[in-house]
């Protein structure tokens, strides 16, 4: 990982930023994409060696300002290893499709599903000479839809499908993977004006096989993963993380 160079987009904060501070660990450099301008102010005085960090104000679901960024990151860094597509439009808790209004259905496509796509497309000729990767980080929404998530649930399946398209049409150079959270508790990961801790209930700890609901760290372990070499034989797969949430029925005690 040493030396290699990372794009997150919607790195500033919450999960995206527990990525971008894991792949620094890691010796990588990397260069966030994000509209929080306050967010990402405050990524970059949490960053001791600057140098090391790009920070460009892009909305992934603009073909201009994606192209801009991209071509930015390679100018700045020389070269591209790995693109995390994290930035998301949209947040609980969903209303009733039923009273949505069309505006918000196809924002919420534009940036959880174009955007990607975008950055897939101007990532792709600098990820082919490094034989790099992508990560979409979609949500378990996709597959164990709740009450009232018909935008959300439709552009991370159509995030999953696109992850299984790119990684045919990319390979063997670039490999493409998914990563579907569950319930990551991000509130002590945002911007100082938005941060605040949660404490959970018992029953909403017992919900959770593990007996804990997700930190930003549970993704951002696995990013890393398939990020390195030793993920070299995976590419097309969607990883689900959610403390066993989807797969084991937790029945009252
Ligand atoms: N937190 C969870 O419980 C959870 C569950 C399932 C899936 N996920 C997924 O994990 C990812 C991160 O979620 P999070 O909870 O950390 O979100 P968050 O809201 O804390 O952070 C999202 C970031 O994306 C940025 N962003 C929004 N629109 C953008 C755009 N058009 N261009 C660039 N940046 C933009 C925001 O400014 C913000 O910094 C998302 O893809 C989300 O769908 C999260």
């Amino acid at each position: 990982m040493h030396n290699k160079i990372g794009i997150v987009t919607g790195g500033a904060q919450g999960i995206g930023k527990a990525i971008v501070l894991d792949l620094l660990n890691c010796g990588m450099r990397a260069a966030v994409f994000d509209v929080d301008a306050e967010a990402l102010g405050e990524l970059q005085a949490d960053v001791a060696d600057a140098e090391r960090l790009l920070c460009c104000h892009c909305d992934v679901s603009e073909e201009e300002e994606v192209a801009r960024a991209v071509a930015d990151t390679v100018r700045t860094f020389g070269r591209l290893d790995v693109l995390v597509n994290n930035a998301v439009y949209g947040q609980p808790p969903y209303g009733p499709f039923e009273s949505m209004g069309l505006e918000e259905w196809n924002q919420t496509l534009k940036v959880n599903m174009t955007g990607p796509l975008l950055m897939a497309k101007y990532s792709t000729p600098h990820l082919r000479l490094t034989k790099g990767c992508i990560i979409n980080i979609a949500s378990t929404l996709a597959l164990h839809p709740e009450p009232h998530c018909e935008a959300i649930a439709a552009s991370k399946g159509g995030l999953i499908s696109l992850t299984r398209a790119l990684a045919a049409s990319l390979a063997p150079e670039v490999r493409v993977n998914s990563i579907s959270p569950g319930w990551i508790e991000v509130g002590a990961w945002r911007k100082a004006s938005l941060r605040q801790g949660r404490a959970h209930s018992q029953a909403e700890l017992d919900h959770h096989p593990v007996g804990r609901v997700g930190v930003p760290q549970d993704i951002s372990a696995l990013v890393t993963f398939l990020a390195g070499e030793r993920s070299g034989f995976i590419t097309g797969e969607n990883f689900v993380v959610d403390g066993g949430v989807s797969r084991c029925i937790m029945f009252p005690q």
